[in-house]
């Protein structure tokens, strides 16, 4: 075997990769690119971009209205059915709709009405911030007699399974997390979280926005009553492409949804002046689907059921690993640390590397003045350079010029040639 740390071992590493065969799937028009931000926005599939093209010119352009019969009504369902595939769910527990943070809203909102009485919502401090937004914004709307209290990190990194159990009583109505956080990667034990949440009556509601794709999920076995997620991660569904919910089976007659539009009620056709919800989950429906944007999820979908999320899982901790092993040689010595778990079971597919010019060390990576190409990675504030793993499209000799840039950049210090101004969008 060749030298670990060249990169002629990286290719020896992607030429031995099973799911090498993915990476050409994608649109990847500068092969000198290095693209590790599949965690904020995957890359876009050629089966997406075939059928994006043939909504807007065959099912738009020619078909026209007659196109909500054939299938766009169906399509909000049919990939619901396909997500739950994905996350261990029964077809008909799981709908794609609007975005996370509504979807979100809607099941938060009904679980704290089905637990009238109790006062509590329990979420952590690496949560997502819209996601504790929209808990500030509910507890208001719904009279400010609820709290939110918010377990604790020692070190942003990870929390502490006994201190959650400690915080969870007789008045906890939801328990509300991301099942892997979005700075540090940390990944929860969804199962034995649910479990806890479910020994004191408390409901439990999962953002798997940073896990669908990327880590295998099974809500049915780890008993999950409510679930969110967005597609356009690890999912490749595309900017903006809409989120999806679940509910279990038997809380669906009995969540409400908050937002009564007439893609939930039963006959929307009829045009009844009164609302009547949809049996199951299409009332968690509001109003007309983004056709166009859905149109590219279900190619992207179906390219991750045929590639199966245990081989996906396998990749995903090969090249983290590979990832950790580069940066202890090359990086730790400059001032990186590393901003993720070291237990691969306790991590999701991203790693956070912490260093104190991180965001000009991205702005460097970005729009490099030495090296041989573009480094994409995003940067999350105080100081996280933060490295998504696609297990799909990633190779491990993406990874090792990823390092050997930082190396140069930060080694170098030629981060000071970039300004410290924060851009719109990070
Ligand atoms: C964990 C998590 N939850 C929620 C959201 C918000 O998603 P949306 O913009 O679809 O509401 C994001 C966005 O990146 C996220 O990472």
């Amino acid at each position: 075997m060749s030298n670990l740390f060249t990169i002629e071992h990286a290719r020896a590493l992607d030429r031995d990769d099973p799911l090498g065969r993915f990476r050409q799937e994608f649109v990847i028009n500068d092969p000198s690119m290095v693209y590790l931000d599949g965690n904020s926005l995957g890359r876009l599939p050629l089966r997406a971009a075939g059928h994006m093209e043939d909504a807007i010119r065959k099912q738009w352009g020619e078909d026209l209205i007659r196109s909500w019969n054939k299938q766009w009504y169906t399509q909000s369902a049919r990939l619901g059915k396909k997500i739950a595939q994905i996350i261990g769910a029964e077809p008909h527990e799981v709908i794609v709709s609007d975005s996370t943070s509504v979807n979100l809203y809607k099941l938060a909102y009904g679980a704290l009405r089905l637990q009238e009485g109790r006062t509590e919502i329990i979420s952590d401090d690496m949560n997502f911030p819209s996601d504790l937004y929209i808990m500030q914004g509910l507890i208001k709307q719904l009279g400010g007699k609820h709290t939110l209290r918010l377990l604790n990190s020692p070190d942003g990194i990870s929390t502490d399974m006994k201190e959650l159990g400690s915080m969870l009583g007789n008045n906890t109505a939801l328990l509300t997390l991301s099942h892997v956080a979005y700075k540090s990667s940390y990944l929860y034990d969804m199962e034995r979280v649910s479990e806890l949440a479910h020994q004191h009556g408390a409901l439990v509601l999962w953002d798997l926005s940073h896990s669908v794709g990327a880590v295998p999920v099974n809500l049915n076995m780890a008993k999950v009553d409510l679930a969110v997620g967005c597609t356009y991660k690890y999912l490749n569904g595309g900017p903006g492409s809409p989120a999806f919910l679940y509910v279990k089976q038997e809380l669906q007659e009995r969540l409400e949804n908050p937002i009564q539009g007439w893609f939930g009620e039963q006959n929307p056709f009829d045009f009844h002046l009164s609302y009547k919800e949809s049996k199951g989950i299409r009332k968690f429906l509001a109003g007309t689907p983004p056709v166009i944007s859905l149109s590219g999820l279900e190619p992207a979908l179906e390219m991750i059921l045929e590639a199966g999320m245990g081989a996906i899982r396998q990749k995903s901790v090969a090249l983290s690993k590979y990832l950790l092993t580069l940066t202890q040689k090359y990086l730790m010595g400059e001032g990186v640390r590393v901003g993720s778990p070291d237990n691969a079971d306790r991590r999701g597919s991203h790693i956070s590397l912490k260093h104190a010019e991180a965001y000009r060390i991205c702005k460097a990576l970005n729009d490099p003045e030495v090296g041989d190409g573009v480094v994409i990675p995003d940067f999350r504030e105080p100081n996280n350079i933060r490295l998504g793993l696609t297990p799909l499209y990633t190779s491990y000799e993406d990874i090792f010029r990823a390092v050997r840039q930082m190396k140069e950049i930060i080694g170098g210090e030629l981060y000071e040639n970039y300004s410290q101004i924060r851009d719109q969008v990070t």
